[in-house]
């Protein structure tokens, strides 16, 4: 009966919200520039307004990045005999998260500030919105990747918004820092935010 009963509690609070999660809007459907447009104008922005990107901004980011996109759970991009073997994390001032695509939720893993840990270039400070590309799959993990912050920097071109992908920085530090375990790294990373002085 005990056994039953923490079982309980366990599924419980594992599908529950914590306060410290962060619910997303619904994304947008609409709006921003014709693809061709926003191709043409892809360009990395490293220049960033510290100010946080809108709930709304911050939602349709990342439902451009790793974002469901059927009832049948598929995503906005595509990954190998569709394993979605990857995580979108994100930093923020307010601590790291991980991307919960079904329930539209930042799920908070911790409340520090871990930005510092890619501060190899002084402009990542500035950037609010850190999206970290987290896999163990040694084979497609970085191509899943790609596909993921091509979308990213393909919406932020459509939304004005500056984001540059970033390679420069500790794999071992910031697995550690996150509390990765095993084979699970941070494969690449990409800085989003508003444009400095707009
Ligand atoms: C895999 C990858 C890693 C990158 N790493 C960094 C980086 O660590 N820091 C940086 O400032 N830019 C980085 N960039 C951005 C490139 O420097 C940039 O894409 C390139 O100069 C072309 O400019 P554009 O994106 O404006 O066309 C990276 C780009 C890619 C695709």
């Amino acid at each position: 009966m005990k056994k039953l009963i923490l079982g309980a509690m366990m599924m419980f609070s594992a599908g529950t919200a914590n306060a410290a999660d962060i619910t997303l809007p619904q994304h947008s459907t609409e709006g921003g520039m014709p693809l061709m447009e926003a191709m043409a104008a892809r360009r990395s922005g490293r220049e960033f307004d510290t100010k946080m990107l809108s709930d709304q901004h911050l939602a349709d980011l990342l439902w451009a990045t790793w974002g469901i996109s059927s009832p049948d759970g598929r995503r906005v991009v595509p990954t190998a005999r569709n394993t979605q073997d990857i995580d979108l994390y994100v930093l923020l001032p307010s601590g790291s998260y991980r991307y919960d695509a079904a329930n539209n939720v930042l799920k908070q893993l911790g409340d520090k500030d871990l930005r510092s840990h890619l501060a190899s270039q002084p402009f990542a400070m500035d950037a609010p919105v850190h999206l970290l590309f987290v896999t163990k799959d040694k084979k497609y993990g970085e191509m899943h990747a790609g596909s993921m912050y091509q979308n990213a920097s393909l919406y932020c071109a459509s939304a004005g918004l500056h984001c540059v992908v970033r390679g420069l920085y500790d794999r071992a530090e910031l697995k550690q820092a996150l509390g990765l375990e095993g084979d699970y790294e941070v494969v690449m990373t990409e800085a989003a935010g508003y444009p400095k002085g707009k």
